[in-house]
């Protein structure tokens, strides 16, 4: 049994709020356990999934004050670009398909390829930058939750000389 497993998913009244009133944000262990427990009980949110040939679908499934949870499908092809999470930290499931990231996790920094595979849950904090696509030949569906509730992320494109910031987004483009 993994450590993960003892990290209870985030319920409402596990939030504690600090001095502001504001409650403090989820691990990324605890945002791992929300995505997992999610992608195990597909009944939960399998009647929800669209696919859409423009961009990614999506659907907010969970909005909570110290957390949010999001429903995605890829079809192949898609994919997010290189992009932050605005000082949020995050997890994602591949609860059908697979995907693949690409980070700068690498050596000295550099180009980092992982196959997400079927099952798989990735979790990062605040500051990750990733790309995410589907290079499957079929569709996938993946649950992400984000802690605090994302509120602007900045999106990158990858050029000889590393990420050049491109442009900032806010939740009124979601
Ligand atoms: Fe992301």
């Amino acid at each position: 049994m993994s450590l993960d497993f003892a990290v209870p998913a985030a319920a409402p009244d596990t939030a504690v709020p600090d001095s502001g009133g504001t409650a403090r944000p989820l691990s990324p262990n605890a945002l791992r356990a929300v995505v997992r427990d999610l992608a195990g009980q597909p009944d939960r949110w399998i009647h929800r999934v669209r696919l859409a040939t423009g961009d990614r679908w999506y659907e907010r499934l969970v909005s909570a004050e110290d957390h949010e949870v999001w429903l995605i499908s890829w079809l192949p092809g898609q994919s997010t670009g290189f992009h932050d999470h605005g000082g949020s930290r995050g997890a994602f499931a591949v609860a059908l398909g697979e995907l693949e990231e690409l980070s700068l996790g690498g050596p000295e920094d550099g180009l980092l390829v992982q196959r997400v595979a079927p099952g798989a849950v990735r979790a990062f904090g605040a500051g990750y930058l990733h790309d995410v696509r589907n290079t499957s030949a079929g569709p996938a569906v993946t649950i992400h939750a984000y802690s605090p509730p994302l509120s602007g992320m900045t999106r990158y494109e990858l050029r000889a000389g590393g990420l050049v910031r491109t442009a900032e987004e806010g939740p009124e483009q979601w």
